[in-house]
């Protein structure tokens, strides 16, 4: 079989899937945590598996995987050795993407924010490896976060959260 026929017959999307939480909460923090007990409760595979996106000096764009180690009400805290190229493009530009898909769901999040280097984490640093081990730990501070689900009978519906003015606001697309 040739690889194009072999890319067509992949199957995308197969569900079945959960319905669109038409809640809408205070803030995408409180959406992400219902959303990441539905993950485990859904026996989603490694669910702080993400892709973070960065940008560097040369403007070209760069992303991998990483591990969601712990969140507050404020963002979530990932970490990484010192000496990695994710550590000089975020000192560049602090502005960074999660994407996360939980497949078994057919639930996607995209997160835009700022990777923070100097917030606190004593309150987590129970959750980290920097606790015991010299890592750099961000703290990811969302502006923007889109809730994706696809539906059942094909097509999606989407909840996108953005602060304004220190207020979140959130609509349907
Ligand atoms: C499942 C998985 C989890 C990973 N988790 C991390 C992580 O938490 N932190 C990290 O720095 N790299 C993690 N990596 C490795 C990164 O994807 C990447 O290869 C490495 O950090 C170098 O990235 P950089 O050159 O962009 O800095 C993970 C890779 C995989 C496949």
């Amino acid at each position: 079989m040739n690889i194009n026929d072999m890319i067509q017959e992949s199957k995308i999307m197969t569900g079945p899937f959960p319905d669109f939480d038409k809640r809408s909460y205070e803030n995408p923090l409180l959406h992400f945590k219902e959303w990441f007990k539905d993950a485990i409760n859904s026996e989603v595979k490694e669910p702080t598996s993400v892709v973070v996106s960065t940008y560097d000096k040369e403007r070209i764009t760069d992303s991998r995987v990483m591990i969601i180690k712990a969140m507050d009400d404020q963002g979530f805290f990932i970490e990484t050795n010192k000496e990695q190229a994710k550590v000089d493009q975020i000192a560049y530009n602090q502005h960074v993407a999660i994407n996360i898909y939980w497949r078994e769901q057919g639930r996607q999040i995209r997160i835009q924010g700022i990777a923070d280097s100097t917030a606190n984490f004593d309150h987590v640093e129970d959750y980290l490896d920097a606790k015991t081990r010299d890592l750099m730990v961000y703290k990811i501070i969302p502006s923007r976060v889109e809730f994706y689900q696809a539906k059942n009978q094909g097509g999606y519906e989407r909840l996108l959260y953005t602060l304004n003015e220190d207020k979140w606001q959130n609509t349907h697309l």
